[in-house]
């Protein structure tokens, strides 16, 4: 089962750059996510990858050139009606030529055409050879159609198919997904918005080779700066180890990683002026030994072994302590009883304007886990629970924070 419900209507339009043989993966990555794909291509696309292996994939015909303003077509007049279908349309990759007629409003070719009738949100992922994305002319049409609210998305740096190496790669795949997950997203209420978001655990070594730690996976503070970003703000994001996260996952975010709950507070602090609203999602140790040996404890230490451990500085604390007018801070309380009452000691205690307390001995949620429910409490009143995937509950809150207008 999928952790975020995706499935969405996506019209894909392939022009041609040699980088189009990288669209069957997108195809299938968006259907194995429950998207409905429309695929229309330009001749030149067409000469470099096979109609037939996106078609397969999406599991629907693809439209192509010889379909535009066709007699044999008849009444069907595709263009206006898959641009009427599209939940998005997906330009990838968009030649220099693709760029200039959207830009001026050509409709010369299957694919300009449903760009003019598009209504929908459209993203472009421009590739092509370094000088030609450099040239004034492209940058020109590009930034014509941002201006027209089109997201542009930029090449990646690396070697080209022409042998060059510069700006011009198609962005990885994962990239293209996110992407369009942000595109989707029904608001941008976030836009202009900065949002500094803890998240995962923190490790206090005690010798060279062993550490105090706690199963936190990150996944709850991501999805609070995931779909902040998703709503259009500006996300950075101080993550304690965590296991390797897949290809791309921390697209779109600004990550600083850190180790011990010392380092998290100096980020923290360091990042503190810059932020609008401040989320603690991190699992931080309590405690730390005050000094690490530079040697691995020997078990010559007998049956028994007392380690003096020193309270860690309470980053959330000093956040509240040093907070400046109009900054929101919200807190998380990992409880195992007595949800409320601790959770709004914490909020009086931290100096939170909002706590999102959930119950860790609930084996459904909390750490580790793709779920969770949280009690949100904000200072103000009003609580409500929220339960759900962590991507679906991040922007629960949200939503709800911004409709009541609290930050
Ligand atoms: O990462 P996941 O696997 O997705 O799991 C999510 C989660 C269970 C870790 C998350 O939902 C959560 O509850 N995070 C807070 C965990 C925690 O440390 O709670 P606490 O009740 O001990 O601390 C209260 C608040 O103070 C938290 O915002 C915490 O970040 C902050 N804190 C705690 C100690 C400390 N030294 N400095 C802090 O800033």
């Amino acid at each position: 089962m999928l952790a975020w419900k995706r499935s969405r209507k996506i019209l894909l339009c392939v022009t041609g750059g040699i980088a189009a043989y990288k669209i069957p993966d997108l195809v299938s990555r968006l259907k194995k996510l429950d998207c409905e794909i429309e695929a229309v291509m330009t001749r030149a696309a067409e000469t470099l990858v096979s109609p037939l292996a996106i078609s397969t994939l999406s599991g629907r015909r693809v439209w192509l050139e010889d379909d535009f303003l066709s007699a044999s077509r008849g009444f069907e007049i595709p263009h206006i009606s898959l641009a009427d279908w599209a939940d998005v349309v997906v330009v990838a990759p968009c030649t220099a030529n693709t760029a200039f007629g959207a830009a001026h409003g050509r409709a010369a070719s299957i694919v300009e055409a449903a760009l003019l009738a598009a209504r929908a949100p459209v993203l472009l992922f421009p590739a092509m050879n370094a000088h030609m994305f450099d040239n004034p002319a492209t940058r020109r049409n590009l930034s014509i159609l941002a201006e027209r609210g089109v997201r542009v998305v930029d090449p990646e740096f690396g070697v080209l198919a022409c042998g060059y190496e510069g700006k011009g790669r198609l962005p990885e795949t994962g990239v293209i997904l996110e992407e369009i997950f942000r595109a989707l997203s029904p608001r941008r209420d976030m836009t202009g918005k900065r949002v500094l978001v803890t998240a995962g655990p923190t490790r206090e070594y005690i010798d060279p080779v062993r550490f105090i730690s706690n199963p936190s996976s990150g996944k709850m503070g991501l999805a609070m700066a995931r779909t902040a970003w998703y709503r259009g703000a500006d996300a950075r994001v101080v993550l304690g180890p965590v296991p390797s996260a897949p290809e791309n996952f921390y697209h779109g975010l600004e990550i600083r990683n850190v180790v011990s709950a010392i380092e998290m507070r100096d980020a923290v602090m360091e990042n503190l002026e810059w932020a609008d609203c401040v989320i603690k999602a991190a699992a931080v140790g309590d405690y730390r030994a005050p000094s690490v040996t530079g040697h691995k404890i020997k078990k010559e230490h007998g049956e028994n072994l007392s380690l003096t451990l020193e309270q860690t500085p309470d980053i959330a604390a000093e956040a509240g302590a040093a907070k400046r007018p109009g900054q929101f801070l919200i807190g998380f309380a990992a409880e195992t009883g007595d949800l409320v009452k601790n959770a709004r000691a914490k909020m009086e205690r931290k100096g939170l304007d909002l706590v999102l307390a959930n119950d860790v001995s609930d084996v459904s949620g909390g750490f580790g886990s793709d779920f969770n429910t949280v009690r949100m409490m904000p200072r103000a009143g009003g609580e409500t629970t929220i339960s759900g995937a962590k991507e679906e509950v991040a922007d629960a809150v949200w939503e709800k924070i911004i409709s009541d207008g609290l930050f």
